[in-house]
């Protein structure tokens, strides 16, 4: 099990789940790590500087942009505001996460056959939006879709609508 480096602070909260050392895990990607540093640490820098798993992107830091946009235990959140304390204890899936070993996410694949991004900034927590809509609603509306609040300044809205609804095409053909 990884260890990462230890910045030293205050620990974490009562109840907080901890490796017996004191130290935080965190499953990310199915590998478990600890951290041994600050627990109020925003998971997005975590996965960031201390990871290097730089497809989630840094852009507001105060949760409006959605660039950040992680799967806890399987839901759409906003790494910039979750501490790693709040983290610990479930399963974090990032973009780097989303593939199988041999194959794209339906929704991978579907924002490549649409074409999607223009600078691509925004695109891998777009992506993460959109697999966690398709969970809750298979065959989302234009107005399911309009609920996602991530932000794209390339303006590719447009081309996103048509992937999520590509994916959803192809995630009911392949249902059992
Ligand atoms: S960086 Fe997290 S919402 Fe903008
Ligand atoms: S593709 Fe450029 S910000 Fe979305």
């Amino acid at each position: 099990m990884p260890d990462t480096p230890s910045k030293g602070a205050k620990p974490p909260a009562p109840g907080t789940p901890t490796a017996p050392s004191g130290t935080l895990e965190l499953t990310i990607n199915g590998e478990t790590y600890r951290h041994k540093g600050a627990p109020d640490m925003p998971l997005l820098w975590y996965l960031r500087d201390v990871l290097h798993l730089t497809g989630t992107k840094y852009g507001c830091g105060v949760g409006q942009c959605g660039a950040c946009t992680v799967h806890v235990d399987g839901k759409a959140q906003r790494a910039c505001l979750l501490p790693v304390s709040a983290a610990a204890g479930q399963s974090i899936t990032t973009i780097e996460g989303l593939a199988s070993a041999d194959d794209l996410h339906i929704v991978q694949q579907a924002w490549i056959d649409e074409d999607v991004a223009q600078c691509g900034y925004c695109q891998a927590g777009q992506i993460m939006a959109a697999v966690d809509l398709l969970k809750r609603k298979p065959q989302p509306t234009d107005a399911d879709i309009a609920q996602l609040t991530n932000l794209c300044r390339c303006g590719t809205y447009p081309r996103i609508r048509k992937a999520i609804k590509r994916a959803a095409q192809r995630l009911g053909e392949v249902k059992p």
